[in-house]
């Protein structure tokens, strides 16, 4: 998707099969080409990379193999990263030693070994990566703590590749940028599809949301349960598009109602030190409050389920978490409920992000005159945000918002 070529290893030839089915039969599947040593894999890369075509290469290996191959032949990617679920040395991570068979008996077996096979692997395993970042790779972290777990084996430099959040995201959480995902309980594609075209037109101005839009429904087939997609939207954006949503259906234009959702990872509803929250500017990396008051706003503002949950990406023990779920049933009462939720939400990464002291949420707290701890806004007019939201909706889309339930009175302190 991204025009490039990407080698993964994958010591499970199952999931390299899947991945290889999966969409192929409508010409776009996720992975082009199995191969079963690095050696093969590197070969088709550079084939490739002299046509200058992008393609996606499977290589049955543990992945110390092929990054031992890399280093050991010369070879340094542009950019790497590694999504083993190494969170979890028993369940998630294979070691190098042991074929995926003789690694799945013996977990079950004696995962005390297994175990010991797994920590010396990851240790290989990061020390290649750093090696390779040395090398000129642009290395991170993907969010499955397998820095901590080499740190924990001894390899005293393992943080000095970054995590993604810290190199990538940061300034997407501060503007209260992050996922947002909605489900068709139709189960029909076409409501998801109706979607899609209201939101390019509705953010048409955000080229990247475009064309995330475009290339997810070209490349993307919808898995075996309902129709979803996800894409990152901002403050306001969130807000806008949740209640765009559930006017589509009242007007039936979208066919039954529709779950919106977003993930664990998000700007205001984490502390987690090894992902969302590492390397914070104020050093409050650890602190917890933000995930509970996201979920306590989240719960007064009519959310339809919230949740608190520990352990995302990175394994239990190691971060907090608020998910928040809102039904749109096309009612003028679930547009009030969005209106809120969607609000406040993005809202929390803001206010985080502000109160560490990134400029780039003191600036949009400013433009919305959103009161803070640092400035003196005393109140917010709620009424008047709300009717802007149906005003930008109204202008991109034609569509009339419900008219707001009742005056707003309450202030934000
Ligand atoms: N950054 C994010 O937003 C984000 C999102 C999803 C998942 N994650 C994290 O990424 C990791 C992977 O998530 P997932 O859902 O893809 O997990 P998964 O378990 O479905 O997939 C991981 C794959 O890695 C393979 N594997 C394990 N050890 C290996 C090794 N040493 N060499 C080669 N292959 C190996 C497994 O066979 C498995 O197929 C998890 O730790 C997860 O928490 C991060």
């Amino acid at each position: 998707m991204a025009g490039k070529i990407a080698i993964v290893a994958e010591v499970n030839e199952k999931a390299i099969d899947r991945m290889y089915n999966e969409g192929r039969e409508r010409g776009t599947p996720y992975l082009d080409i199995k191969t079963k040593t690095p050696e093969e894999a590197i070969r088709i890369a550079k084939e490739y990379a002299e046509k200058n075509e992008p393609v996606s290469i499977g290589v049955h290996c543990n992945a110390t193999h092929l990054l031992k191959y890399m280093v050991d032949n010369n070879i340094t990617p542009l950019v790497l990263t590694d999504q083993t679920s190494a969170h979890d040395m028993l369940y998630g991570y294979f070691p190098d030693n042991l074929t995926y068979e003789e690694a799945v008996e013996l977990r079950e077996k004696d995962p005390e070994t297994y175990q010991k096979y797994s920590y010396n692997t990851v240790k290989r395993h990061v020390k290649l990566m750093l090696e390779l970042q040395k090398r000129g790779s642009e290395t991170f972290d993907y969010g499955n703590n397998i820095r901590t777990q080499a740190y924990k084996m001894g390899v005293e430099n393992a943080y000095d590749f970054e995590g993604f959040v810290i190199k990538y995201i940061r300034g997407l959480f501060a503007v209260g940028k992050g996922p947002f995902r909605w489900v068709a309980l139709s189960n029909d594609p076409q409501d998801i599809k109706t979607t899609d075209h209201y939101a390019k037109i509705l953010f048409s101005d955000d080229q990247q949301l475009v064309n995330w839009i475009t290339l997810a429904d070209k490349y993307i087939p919808f898995e075996k349960g309902l129709p979803a997609r996800v894409f990152w939207a901002g403050f306001w954006g969130r807000t806008a598009f949740g209640m765009l949503i559930n006017k589509l259906i009242h007007d039936g234009k979208i066919k039954a109602p529709i779950i919106i959702g977003r993930d664990h990872l998000d700007g205001g509803s984490v502390a987690s030190p090894f992902r969302e929250t590492e390397g914070m500017k104020d050093g409050s990396d650890a602190i917890s409050d933000y995930p509970v008051l996201n979920l306590m706003g989240n719960a007064l503002s009519g959310a339809t389920w919230v949740s608190l949950h520990g352990g995302g990406g990175v394994g239990v023990g190691y971060s907090i978490h608020a998910g928040q779920v809102i039904l749109a049933d096309g009612t003028q009462l679930a547009q009030e409920k969005l209106f809120r939720v969607l609000f406040w939400d993005p809202l929390s990464a803001v206010l985080r992000h502000d109160a560490a002291g990134y400029e780039k949420a003191q600036e949009l707290v400013k433009q919305f005159k959103i009161p803070t701890e640092n400035n003196d806004i005393n109140s917010f007019d709620y009424l008047d945000f709300y009717n802007r939201t149906r005003q930008w909706v109204k202008e991109k889309t034609g569509i009339e918002l419900f008219e707001p339930m009742k005056e707003y009175t309450m202030k934000l302190l």
